[in-house]
C-alpha cells in the first residue's frame, strides 16, 4: 500500500514541476511563439511542449494570403481574393491537430502589403482607388479571410486578431501618406474604425481584436495608441490592445515599460504582450529584466490573456545576433530559467 501511495505521490509530483513554460504559466496566461511553417516538423515536438499559442510570423500577413490573379479575375473590383498557402495551411492545421491556440497577424499594415491591392483592376500600375472602393476591398478581404477560416479550419481556436499594426508614429500621430499606403488613399484615419468594424462584423466568437504596435512604451505613443483605442472601446468594436515589446536591456526601464501597461489595463481593454524579445550583449542582464518584466505582468495576470515570445529560438529571431529569446538551439537559456522562477518552477 505504501508502495502505491509512492508511486502517486512521484506521478504528482512530476506533473506538478513540468519544464514546460505554458504549463508553469497556466493559471496566468497563455504563452506563445510566433512560427515559421517549417517549424510545423522541425522543432515540433519542443513547440507543442512549451507554447499554447501561435502567431505565424509571416503567413497571415497580406502579401502571403491576398491573391492578385485571382482578385484579377474575381469580376469585382471590389473583391479582392484570399487564399491559404502552404505555409499559411501548415500552421493552421498544426494548429488545429494539436489544439494550439492561433493569433491572427494582421489584416492592416503599411508592410508586407501588396501595392496591386490599393490600385485599379488590382494592377500594380493602375490608379489609387477611391476611399469608397477601398472601404469594400477591405471589408471583402476581412470578411473571405474570416469564411476561410470557417471553412477549412472548423476547429481552430482563433481567439485573438491583429486587425491594425503599427498604424502610429512614435509621436503618437498617425502614419501619414507616406509612410502608409493606407492613408495614401483615405487621406485620413477612418480606414482604422473601419477595419475593427469589419471585423466585428466577420470574425468568429471567442476571437479578440486587437491594436497592436511598437514602441508602445514611448510617452507620446501610448497616449496616441490609448486614445484611439478608448474611442473604438466606446464604439464597442475591440478588445484589446497588443504590445509588441521589442525591449532591449538598456531601454525601455521594467518601470517605463509597466507605467505603459498600467495606462492600456487603465482603459478597460485586455493587453496582449504580441512579440515580446529582449536583445542585450550580457545573458545574465537579460535574465535579470526577463525576471522583472514578467513579474509586472504575472502581477497584471488578470488583464493579460497572453504573452508571445517573437520566436522560438534565438536561432529563429529576426534580432538574431542579439540572442533575445528563451533558447538557442532549442535549448533553455538563462532566460527562460528566470522567467520560470518567476512562478516557482
Ligand atoms: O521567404 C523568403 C525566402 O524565400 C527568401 O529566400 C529570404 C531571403 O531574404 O526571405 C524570406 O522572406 C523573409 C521573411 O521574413 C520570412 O523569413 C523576408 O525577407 C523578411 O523580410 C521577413 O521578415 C519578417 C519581417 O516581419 C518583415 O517585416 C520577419 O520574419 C518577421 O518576424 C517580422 O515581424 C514583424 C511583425 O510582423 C510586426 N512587428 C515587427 C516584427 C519584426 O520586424
Amino acid at each position: 500500500m505504501a508502495k502505491y501511495y509512492l508511486v502517486i505521490f512521484l506521478i504528482g509530483a512530476t506533473l506538478c514541476a513540468s519544464d514546460a513554460l505554458k504549463d508553469a504559466y497556466e493559471k496566468y496566461f497563455k504563452i506563445g511563439t510566433c512560427i515559421g511553417s517549417g517549424e510545423t516538423t522541425e522543432g515540433a515536438e519542443y513547440i507543442k511542449k512549451h507554447y499554447n499559442s501561435i502567431t505565424p510570423c509571416n503567413e497571415l500577413k497580406p502579401d502571403a494570403i491576398l491573391n492578385q490573379g485571382g482578385s484579377q479575375n474575381s469580376g469585382s473590383n471590389d473583391t479582392p481574393v484570399v487564399a491559404f498557402g502552404s505555409g499559411t495551411k501548415a500552421i493552421l492545421k498544426f494548429c488545429e491537430d494539436n489544439n494550439i491556440a492561433l493569433r491572427g497577424h494582421t489584416f492592416v499594415w503599411h508592410g508586407q502589403t501588396p501595392e496591386w491591392f490599393f490600385k485599379e483592376g488590382f494592377n500594380s500600375n493602375g490608379n489609387w482607388v477611391s476611399k469608397d472602393t477601398m472601404n469594400k476591398r477591405l471589408e471583402n478581404f476581412i470578411k473571405a479571410t474570416y469564411e476561410l477560416f470557417a471553412k477549412d479550419y472548423p476547429n481552430l481556436n482563433l481567439y485573438s486578431y491583429d486587425v491594425c499594426n503599427e498604424v502610429f508614429q512614435d509621436n503618437g500621430q498617425f502614419r501619414n501618406a507616406q509612410q502608409s499606403k493606407w492613408w495614401q488613399v483615405y487621406g485620413d484615419e477612418s480606414y482604422i474604425i473601419n477595419a475593427f468594424t469589419y471585423a466585428k462584423k466577420y470574425a468568429p466568437s471567442g476571437c479578440e481584436l486587437y491594436i497592436n504596435d511598437y514602441n508602445e512604451y514611448i510617452d507620446t505613443k501610448t497616449n496616441g495608441i490609448y486614445n484611439v483605442a478608448v474611442k473604438m472601446k466606446d464604439l464597442g468594436i475591440i478588445d484589446g490592445i497588443g504590445m509588441q515589446s521589442h525591449l532591449s536591456t538598456d531601454f525601455p526601464s521594467v518601470g517605463q515599460y509597466e507605467k505603459a501597461l498600467q495606462k492600456f489595463i487603465s482603459s478597460g481593454l485586455h493587453v496582449i504582450v504580441t512579440e515580446l524579445d529582449i536583445g542585450g550583449n550580457n545573458e545574465d542582464t537579460q535574465a535579470k529584466y526577463y525576471k522583472d518584466l514578467f513579474t509586472v505582468l504575472v502581477k497584471n495576470a488578470e488583464h493579460i490573456p497572453g504573452v508571445t515570445v517573437w520566436g522560438s529560438s534565438d536561432e529563429h529571431s529576426w534580432r538574431g545576433k542579439d540572442h533575445p529569446l528563451l533558447f538557442s538551439n532549442h535549448q533553455p537559456k538563462k532566460t527562460y530559467y528566470a522567467v520560470m522562477e518567476v512562478v516557482g518552477s
